[in-house]
């Protein structure tokens, strides 16, 4: 094992067998909806997105946009920005945010509100992981979600800590020493 890993939270075999049941879900409730168009959230989403997108079973386009909550560090800051919006617009499309975590719930209730001004003619959330303990948001709507997990910080498949970890196909929280922004380690 990894020398930083403390604890391997979720492995890879598990995430892969959720991640095709989402898309089975999704792939039914959608079937008589027509195309959805996938909404990958930056950076965080990239893999969850790319995976699940293979296991749905319907028409499907993809957009991505990237959203700023925490700056390089595992506190949020209750600030939310869009740092790249999409490409088109999604007026009268069925749209699918795919969101890597949701954690005080703060990030995704400012999309969910971006988004329906611009009339979608549905918007529903998938999310790989809810941590619900340190939720802000106490009404959000998940409509698929992957895992519960406790409230600690974790990293892999496309979740970071300081862009690092993103690259490990399982989910894991790191050693403590490890919690250091590059340049102080
Ligand atoms: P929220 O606005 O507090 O719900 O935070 C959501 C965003 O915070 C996610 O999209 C992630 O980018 C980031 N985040 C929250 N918890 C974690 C974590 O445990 N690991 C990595 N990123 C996290």
């Amino acid at each position: 094992m990894e020398p930083f890993i403390e604890q391997v939270l979720i492995s890879e075999e598990i995430i892969q067998a959720k991640v095709k049941d989402l898309g089975k879900k999704i792939s039914e409730d959608y079937l008589d909806k027509g195309e959805i168009r996938a909404i990958g959230i930056l950076r965080g989403a990239f893999i969850f997105m790319a995976d699940l997108v293979r296991n749905i079973k319907v028409p499907l386009s993809v957009d991505f946009m990237s959203i700023s909550s925490y700056e390089d560090d595992c506190e949020t800051t209750g600030v939310v920005r869009i740092l790249k919006d999409l490409d088109k617009p999604i007026t009268n499309r069925h749209v699918l945010i795919v969101e890597d975590i949701v954690d005080t719930g703060l990030t995704l209730k400012h999309l969910k509100e971006v988004l329906a001004t611009r009339n979608p003619a549905s918007l529903k959330v998938c999310a790989l992981l809810n941590k619900k303990e340190k939720r802000v948001v106490k009404d959000l709507v998940i409509d698929y979600c992957g895992f519960d997990i406790p409230d600690r910080f974790v990293v892999g498949y496309g979740l970071d800590f300081a862009e690092r970890y993103r690259n490990y196909p399982f989910i894991f929280i790191l050693k403590p020493e490890y919690y250091q922004k590059p340049g102080q380690v």
